[in-house]
């Protein structure tokens, strides 16, 4: 159990940095790393900086909050998520989320790769989540509740705000990018799944696969903000490509797709404020 002392202490050790009071938090996944070099930069502030601070262990994720601004909306961005499969606990994973919301963030934009379980899908679509299966993985607000952060028992009946969908597919319009919805399932990883359980998932009614997000978007809504989620379809899930998957190519489509990913999550945190 992560305490509420802890989340204090690296809040104000951030404080320690930077005055800057963001409005949006922005988790940034595999292959958009590239978008903090386009924000005009207040702060930066690495994770190794801030004692007690979850450090990823992924190549190609960097270490650091950004702060500043996309045209007029201040910003957080988180370059470099950890991950549950890193062996860092549920509580831990969201941690980071939870400070830049203590920060002053109302809004969280999550993005990350993802398996394409859709048939309709193709390596380098980028699908607006819709909703999501966490069932798989265990919930981050397992433990005593901290009554200051949200909720005991949080609804998760909008946990992608339709507001936010909208914008994005009114940005996906403006800019002649085209966007997919659907439904992330998220499992622990590290391992790919195997051909027997996209069956399953797919069945379920998911359409992509990944190891991250809902958890954060779970303690996101916790903590009542409102949040939406991008996926880059990075493959297509085990079983349905006909080859075996390797980090490689999920990185090497990312980085291809990245200056669409990164144009409408521009175009999205520029038209942001309701
Ligand atoms: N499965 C799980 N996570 C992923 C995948 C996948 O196929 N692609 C990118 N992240």
């Amino acid at each position: 159990m992560i305490s509420y002392p802890r989340l204090q202490a690296i809040v104000a050790a951030v404080r320690q940095k930077t005055s800057f009071v963001p409005h949006t938090a922005l988790v940034l996944g595999s292959g958009l790393g590239g978008f903090g070099e386009k924000i005009s930069l207040e702060a930066a502030v690495p994770y190794a900086e801030l004692p007690g601070f979850p450090i990823s262990t992924v190549p190609g994720h960097q270490g650091r909050f950004l702060f500043g601004y996309v045209e007029e909306e201040p910003v957080v961005v988180m370059q470099g998520r950890v991950h549950y499969y890193e062996g860092y606990s549920m509580e831990e994973v969201v941690l980071p989320l939870r400070v830049m919301a203590a920060l002053g963030a109302r809004r969280l934009v999550l993005t990350n790769a993802a398996g394409g379980i859709d048939p309709a899908f193709h390596p380098g679509d980028l699908m607006v989540l819709t909703d999501h299966i966490a069932s798989f993985v265990p919930s981050p607000l397992i433990g005593p509740n901290v009554d200051a952060l949200g909720p005991r028992f949080p609804d998760m009946t909008e946990v992608y705000s339709l507001r936010l969908r909208e914008k994005l597919h009114a940005a996906g319009t403006k800019l002649g990018i085209p966007l997919q919805e659907g439904i992330y399932l998220q499992t622990t990883g590290p391992q790919y799944e195997t051909p027997a359980e996209i069956r399953l998932y797919r069945s379920l009614g998911a359409s992509a696969v990944g190891m991250s997000t809902a958890c954060e978007a779970i303690a996101a809504r916790h903590l009542g903000l409102e949040v939406c989620g991008i996926s880059c379809i990075t493959n297509l899930a085990a079983g349905l490509g006909g080859k075996p998957l390797s980090h490689q190519e999920v990185q090497e489509t990312a980085d291809q797709a990245a200056q669409r990913f990164q144009s409408l999550v521009w175009e999205l945190l520029s038209t942001i404020e309701a």
